[in-house]
């Protein structure tokens, strides 16, 4: 039973990437059948994995704990009644695995019964008798299925974590994420970076509908949304309002760019400014809790104050939450929405517009290639989004970030850098003090040397963020490394 697993839960199992999985698979270390991987072929990849404790569980957890801004509750057990349910799932099969034994069992009797009616046999014919059927048994127990111990610790492993966690396969995308603790099916695929279609995330306004093709689903939120009678027996239901109790295959809409997510107008109340340094102010943005905004990792939104003062920003904090949005803000002459800011006129709780996402720089969807992100200055905040995206869709083989500043005290998320770099085994980061105004070829030379743990830049998908005179040097850079136009992704900051 079994003996294939998907890629997302095999490398949940043995603790490492999917990323790291697929390139075990580009060189031919692990073949897979049909998208999934054998048990014996992931323990054989992996020697070293210890199946006995929680490395996976907690590995993935600090994976989320990295990549997305800190949740108003921890991740816990799932609901009662789900919980249940899985673990009725999960009695099944091994219902079935006893019946199996209890098949050996009547087969030992049946001989049993055999050898009995041995004893109305002369000696001749009982000599022959015995032996034939003492070799049909010998036979018989040597040709026994057996599990090897590690893979029935793998196995169980799995078990264990079907029951806290059920595992989705989106079509026509072939996306994969598991539902953890209490989440619906919108927030754990929100969480696992997935851009999937939803609008209020309360029920009432059906963007986030979604078809069940397999598998048992469990409401967790009364919705008002009416679901026709038609929707209801094609088996549509609310992925905000849902969870799933078995592993899915869901039908559901996602976006691939930033065309396939509309403009949004959100009326919104400033939550926090943070000062970060003299120059910089992070400012926190809070939607309504029924109307989040929906973008993609490298889009902008157009913030408007009641003032009048108004600034399109790139958005630094993660997609898988719309409500609390983030935005780093320079000290800047001339421009009325940084003045507002640096002078005191905008508090917390006052009012903010939000009009957005614009823009389309986005993460290459499914890319497994390392991915190398640079970032100059206050460019930081598209990068920030971008890096909490990637590593919560955990696809690419490995990550690098570098980040420039023209001052040796202008990295003012320093510590966010450095716990990603410490939870993530396949994340490195280095800083870099870099004066643009220094001839190209020195830039260039700079960068060389920023980066230069990286291996293999020419396989790099590279995400650049900066002003024109950066993103000039990391051009000069990538055209010395021979990484091709489709893997750079530059996008300017003012
Ligand atoms: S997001 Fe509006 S009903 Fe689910």
């Amino acid at each position: 039973m079994h003996e294939l697993l998907t890629l997302s839960r095999a490398a949940r199992l043995v603790g490492v990437s999917r990323g790291e999985l697929q390139k075990r698979i580009r060189d031919n270390e692990l073949n897979t059948f049909e998208g999934k991987v054998s048990v014996s072929d992931v323990l054989r990849a992996f020697p070293e994995a210890r199946l006995e404790d929680d490395s996976a569980l907690e590995r993935v957890r600090r994976i989320k704990a990295a990549a997305a801004p800190r949740r108003d509750q921890e991740i816990g057990l799932p609901r009662p009644e789900v919980l249940a349910s899985r673990l009725t799932c999960v009695s099944r099969e091994l219902t079935e695995a006893k019946a199996e034994l209890g098949n050996y069992s009547e087969l030992v009797n049946a001989v049993s019964e055999k050898l009995a009616g041995l004893e109305e046999l002369d000696e001749a014919e009982l000599r022959s008798a015995v032996r034939s059927l003492t070799s049909w048994l010998d036979e018989l127990l040597r040709s026994r299925p057996r599990v090897p111990r590690r893979t029935a610790e793998l196995l169980a492993r799995d078990t264990f974590l079907r029951m806290i966690a059920a595992q989705i396969k989106l079509i026509p995308s072939g996306h994969e994420f598991f539902v953890d603790g209490t989440d619906s099916i919108l927030e754990a695929g929100l969480r696992h970076g997935l851009a999937l279609r939803y609008g209020c995330t309360s029920g009432t306004c059906g963007s986030c509908k979604a078809r069940v093709v397999s598998g048992d689903v469990l409401k967790v939120r009364e919705h008002e949304y009416e679901m026709s009678v038609t929707e209801q027996h094609l088996g549509y239901v609310l992925m905000c309002s849902y969870t799933a109790v078995t592993d899915l295959t869901l039908e559901a809409a996602e976006a691939h760019d930033g065309a396939d997510i509309p403009l949004q107008q959100i009326p919104a109340r400033v939550k926090q400014l943070t000062p970060a340094t003299n120059e910089l102010a992070i400012l926190h943005v809070q939607t309504p809790i029924t109307q989040r905004l929906r973008f993609l990792a490298g889009q902008s939104a157009t913030l408007a104050l009641e003032q009048g003062a108004a600034a399109r920003l790139p958005i630094a904090s993660c997609p898988c939450d719309g409500r609390n949005l983030e935005f780093h803000v320079r000290r800047e002459a001339g421009s009325s929405f940084s003045e507002a800011v640096f002078s005191g006129a905008v508090q917390a709780d006052g009012p903010v517009f939000v009009t957005g996402p614009e823009g389309n720089i986005v993460l290459a969807e499914d890319a497994v290639d390392p991915t190398l992100f640079l970032a100059y200055d206050v460019g930081f905040a598209t990068i920030k989004s971008l890096v909490e995206t990637a590593v919560a869709t955990d696809n690419a083989e490995s990550y690098h970030l570098c980040w420039a500043v023209p001052r040796e005290d202008g990295f003012y998320m320093d510590n966010r850098c450095r716990a990603w770099a410490d939870a993530l085994d396949n994340f490195t980061y280095t800083r870099l003090v870099l004066d643009l105004d220094v001839a190209p070829a020195q830039a260039v030379r700079a960068l060389s040397e920023g980066v230069n743990r990286l291996e293999e830049q020419a396989r790099c998908q590279v995400y650049a963020a900066g002003p024109a005179s950066f993103l000039e040097a990391v051009r000069l850079w990538l055209d010395e490394a021979r990484v091709q136009e489709e893997r750079r992704h530059l996008l300017p900051v003012t």
